[in-house]
């Protein structure tokens, strides 16, 4: 049932809040402010490592977490795209864990990897939305991230799940390792906990601003996503999303990689959109935009209000959302990045909810 929704792509992009609120419960003690107890759990400890694999959107939350575990547990993250991991013959260390991302907890090449990290010794960790999945079956330690039924086959909120569930698994194997203060730890938790309210916000605002750029956005043939720290895989997810759904193409990229090849590609022709909150790394990035700018590239700026105030730089277009913590961007800059890609495939005219050649859950490899 899409409810008064035309899409279930739509609606499970609007049931973001509240999904992440139940995932959140499962993981977090609100009244403490802290991380509960990471039940029948890895023992974070002790690790020397982790090595994460996963498929698509759900690598790419993965590719986002390695960013929160070497911050707050100074832990090393080894991630791959499932398809390579498993035949790369990655020498596994047997003091590290492995930790696999999977909505439908049935990718092949997900679960190929698994199998050769369990055969090496590892302990198994799994992050998925169907509990009674064969990866979930095969794992040692199972966290759900409890978002519901995803029908679109384009993942909206089980990515923003997994992104919640991976920053609390973070901040716990934080405090196991003792890399971050209790004090921290609180701050952060409640980061995490104000999240689905600013999502609520965010989702009643921008869908004005995001359809008219969606109508141009349509009308293109190619598009650069850009973003530094964790926003770029976010700008990865925003390609990818963009061209499941709408058949435009579309590649993320690392802002900083800009000049090592894709600066090639400006014209006035290729939209660029920049994903820049006023973060450690704003400065950064707002100097690659210059560099687009400079070439007549038409930037389509996804920022914060700081960011937003801190750049004139000319954009075709400017989202501003609210000011957030660090840790909890990717999760609010999601929302543009779906509804860009959303409004846009339904501009187009694509089967938004069944895209062509794609399947919900790829069971062969
Ligand atoms: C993207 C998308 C795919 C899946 C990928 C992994 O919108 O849906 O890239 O993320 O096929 O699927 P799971 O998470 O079921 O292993």
């Amino acid at each position: 049932d899409k409810g008064n929704h035309r899409h279930f792509m739509e609606k499970e992009i609007y049931e973001q809040p509240e999904a992440i609120s139940h995932a959140l419960g499962h993981y977090i003690d609100f009244a403490e402010r802290k991380v509960s107890a990471i039940a029948g759990s890895i023992d974070f400890a002790n690790l020397s490592g982790l090595a994460i694999s996963a498929c698509g959107t759900a690598y790419l939350a993965g590719l986002t977490s390695k960013y929160w575990f070497e911050r707050y547990a100074r832990l090393p993250v080894e991630i791959d795209v499932a398809s390579e991991f498993r035949y790369r013959e990655v020498p596994l260390n047997a003091n590290s864990a492995a930790l696999f991302i999977s909505q439908s907890g049935e990718t092949a090449d997900t679960l190929a990897s698994l199998r050769y990290c369990r055969d090496a010794g590892l302990k198994i960790g799994a992050v998925v939305n169907v509990r009674e999945s064969t990866i979930a079956r095969e794992s040692d330690a199972i966290f759900p991230i409890l978002a519901g039924p995803e029908i679109g086959v384009a993942s909206t909120k089980a990515f923003t799940c997994q992104l919640s569930v991976l920053a609390a698994l973070a901040i716990g194997a934080g405090r196991q390792r003792g890399t971050i203060s209790a004090e921290l730890e609180q701050t952060l938790v409640g980061h995490l906990a104000e999240m689905p309210r600013i999502m609520s916000a965010v989702l009643n605002r921008i869908q004005p601003t995001i359809e008219t750029l969606a109508r141009d956005l349509s009308k293109c043939k190619d598009v650069l996503y850009l973003g530094r720290g964790t926003s770029y895989p976010l700008a990865m997810e925003g390609a990818l999303k963009l061209k499941e759904i709408s058949y435009i193409h579309a590649e993320g990229y690392a802002a900083g990689e800009l000049k090592h090849g894709p600066i090639a590609l400006i014209d006035e022709n290729m939209p660029v959109i920049v994903i820049a909150p006023h973060d450690r790394f704003f400065e950064k990035t707002v100097s690659n935009m210059q560099e687009v700018a400079a070439r007549g590239g038409r930037i389509i700026f996804i920022t914060d209000e700081k960011g937003a105030a801190a750049s004139d730089l000319p954009t075709m277009a400017t989202i501003v959302l609210p000011d957030v913590d660090e840790a909890i961007q990717p999760m609010i800059f999601s929302l543009p990045i779906q509804l860009l890609a959303y409004h846009t495939a339904v501009f187009m005219g694509t089967d938004v909810d069944q895209p062509r050649n794609l399947a919900k859950s790829v069971t062969v490899e």
